[in-house]
């Protein structure tokens, strides 16, 4: 992970927290790149206690645990970005809205004069790019071979499984029942096993339509003029006040009348509802007025 420039500084709200718990960040945020001061206090005081008791520390002793990262070879550092960067997703993931998404994409086909862009961000292991570039091969009226499919995320380890494109069937993840959104998926993917466990492999047409990327939503510069931007299951984790300056980020960087997508659990902030007109408000689809 690269190193920001950011110094972290105590937000108003945090100004009460426990000077151990921020020296902490300060050393997560300045050493490790992971930029703490925009993400919601209570999201990182449960990721973190999370690695204080696997390490058999008290449930505050966040000192402690400041010593034991400094003395660290570097796995305590990759248990902890994995900890604060919580990858859960899914194929079809809400699967309500994706025929909003199919109707999108039809909408977007006629008005685009050339192809279609889309920026799926985070993306996690890639389930919800990969959900895309089947839907656009599912759905009569677009031209599978116009879409452009960029996805992105923070987590190295999390991309290199996503260009895998192999999803274990288990018992918390039943991917089988997830791909049922579409009629047609064995089309797209194969049945596999790794060492004895059922799994799917999305076919090379697939992997092939997805490009992805690390980006770091809140470290890095957002450009770009898409026509679709799916920014889902992010925002749960960050800090309110850093919501609003992400989401402008996003919104500069739709065309006109581009697309964009929250997650379900997820709602517009008030100062931007001229910004992002609702297309299918159930859904959370919105579109650039
Ligand atoms: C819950 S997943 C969302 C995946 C997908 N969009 C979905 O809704 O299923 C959240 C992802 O955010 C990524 N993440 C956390 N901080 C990030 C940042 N600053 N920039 C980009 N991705 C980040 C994590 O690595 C994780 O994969």
């Amino acid at each position: 992970m690269t190193k920001t420039h950011t110094t972290r500084s105590i937000e108003p709200d945090r100004q009460d927290a426990d000077p151990d718990f921020e020296r902490l960040l300060s050393y997560i945020e300045s050493e490790y790149g992971f930029a703490t001061t925009y993400y919601a206090t209570k999201y990182l005081r449960r990721r973190i206690r999370s690695r204080l008791s696997r390490n058999h520390l008290e449930r505050d002793d966040y000192e402690s645990y400041l010593s034991l990262l400094k003395a660290d070879d570097g796995e305590e550092r990759t248990a902890l970005l994995d900890a604060l960067s919580v990858n859960v997703t899914s194929f079809y993931r809400d699967p309500s809205i994706w025929d909003g998404l199919r109707d999108v994409l039809e909408t977007a086909q006629e008005d685009a004069s050339g192809g279609i862009s889309i920026w799926s961000v985070p993306c996690s292991d890639g389930r919800e790019p990969y959900s895309l570039a089947m839907l656009a091969r599912d759905t009569d009226g677009v031209d599978a071979n116009r879409v452009s499919i960029r996805a992105s995320d923070i987590d190295e380890e999390i991309l290199s499984s996503a260009r895998s494109g192999v999803y274990e069937q288990r018992r918390t993840a039943d991917v089988a029942s997830e791909l049922e959104y579409l009629d047609d998926h064995e089309s797209y993917v194969e049945r596999t096993t790794i060492e004895g466990t059922d799994a799917f492999e999305v076919s090379d047409e697939i992997k092939r339509a997805v490009e992805f990327d690390r980006f770091d939503l809140i470290n890095d510069r957002i450009t770009g003029s898409y026509d679709l931007i799916l920014c889902r299951n992010f925002f749960i984790y960050l800090d309110a006040n850093y919501q609003q300056i992400v989401l402008e980020k996003l919104y500069d960087a739709l065309r006109p009348g581009g697309y964009f997508v929250l997650g379900k659990a997820e709602t517009m902030p008030q100062d931007l509802k001229e910004q992002f007109e609702p297309v299918y408000k159930r859904s959370r689809i919105y579109r650039r007025s």
